[in-house]
């Protein structure tokens, strides 16, 4: 009997420690966890410097109110804006908070100018923001929002690559234009670098915001520090979490100045977010993978990867379609529904895990070894042969 509300359909397994790249289960079997809490444990389960670092504060400071000056979320919010397009941070303790964080930031920042009429944000449909209430409705999927009540109004939504429509969307009420950069949840699916740049000379024109959802794609998870660094973009507002706290829940939002300067006192708050401990383990997250080596160590064996993928999508065309994705943010879109799939590879002890248009998605710890991609081609390779 679980106690547990059923809102999740859970695999009927469950583990009882994780090392790097691996997870042992109940029964002692050893699984390749190329999930890793769905790109949350960038640097895999049980990293010594993360174990170090969270020992040490604990025995320190866990948690201390938001009323007060807290020199590690100082320290984390410098290491994020030295390292990004960010003049200014707010903390938050998960994906969803930041998302919603940033729609707030937008608004008000038009309130702020004296146009508080400028409050309609611009999504794709079916992409993931999250799932509060204002999250779900600009995420503008139906299974998200059916049965919760009231509209959340303020979002107007295009289709992925409809560039007519989304061009026919803005007027005199819109805010900002928020998409993910690679859609997670939605497929693995990417926005070309070209079509960023489109993206940011439309806002500066149309003198909107651009809000890059980093949540699940963000902090070494593409290759880059963000996705949208390899286009020279630069947003006005990034919603980060998942990576950035290496299994311990944290979330971001970066923006810039012009926004920042809307969020004056009382605007907004988090009883949580940015409290000590998170913020020393974000710190030493942030020390590992904003490090060039790092992420050029992430661009090699993830391309390592994708090679050897392409190569198993050549040889069974039948089962698999197309591979997706960059770095190791990948996608294998399957010719027909995933789950039975997903399954043969788990009982082969490799984990994965769905997401929409038949995609089974590959989330490796980013410190991933060359013989660990090795072993889940492998796996990728055996279940394929036994599928046909
Ligand atoms: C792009 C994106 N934004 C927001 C979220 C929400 O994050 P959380 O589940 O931490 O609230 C997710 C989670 O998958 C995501 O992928």
């Amino acid at each position: 009997m679980s106690y547990l509300a059923k809102n999740y359909n859970r695999k009927k397994i469950s583990f009882l420690k994780g090392k790097g790249s691996f997870l042992v289960s109940k029964d002692g079997s050893k699984y390749l966890d190329f999930v890793q809490g769905i790109a949350v444990n960038s640097l895999g389960h049980s990293h010594p410097k993360l174990i170090k670092t969270i020992n040490k504060q604990a025995k320190k400071l866990w948690h201390v109110s938001n009323a007060f000056i807290i020199p590690e979320g100082e320290e984390l919010a410098k290491k994020l804006v030295k390292r990004t397009f960010a003049d200014f941070v707010i903390f938050q303790n998960s994906g969803a908070e930041a998302t919603e964080a940033a729609i707030k930031i937008a608004r008000r920042y038009f309130f702020s100018i004296g146009k508080p009429y400028k409050n309609r944000i611009i999504c794709i449909k079916n992409s993931f923001h999250g799932r509060t209430i204002a999250a779900i409705h600009a995420s503008g999927s139906k299974k998200m929002t059916e049965g919760f009540g009231p509209k959340v109004s303020g979002f107007d939504h295009f289709k992925f690559g409809d560039h007519e429509k989304l061009k026919k969307l803005i007027n005199k009420n819109t805010a900002a234009i928020m998409l993910e950069t690679i859609m997670g949840e939605g497929g693995i699916k990417l926005i070309p670098d070209w079509c960023l740049k489109e993206l940011r000379k439309l806002c500066t024109k149309k003198k909107i915001l651009l809000i890059l959802d980093e949540v699940q794609c963000g902090v070494g998870r593409s290759g880059d520090f963000f996705a949208f660094e390899r286009s020279k973009v630069k947003p006005d507002i990034v919603p980060i979490a998942k990576g950035i706290g290496g299994g311990f829940p944290i979330g971001a939002v970066l923006m810039n100045k012009k926004v920042a300067s809307g969020m004056v006192p009382g605007t907004h708050g988090s009883t949580f977010g940015g409290n000590p401990l998170a913020m020393k383990v974000g710190s030493a997250v942030m020390d590992i993978i904003a490090n060039k080596k790092f992420l050029d160590n992430v661009k090699k064996n993830s391309k390592y990867f994708h090679k050897k993928l392409n190569k198993l999508q050549e040889d069974f065309p039948q089962i698999i379609k197309e591979i997706r994705g960059r770095g190791f943010l990948i996608g294998l879109k399957l010719n027909e529904e995933q789950s039975f799939f997903i399954k043969k590879l788990m009982d082969n002890k490799l984990l994965t895990i769905r997401a929409a248009e038949n995609v089974v998605r590959i989330l490796p710890p980013l410190n991933v070894k060359k013989n660990e991609i090795d072993k889940a081609i492998q796996i990728l390779n055996k279940v394929c042969k036994e599928y046909y």
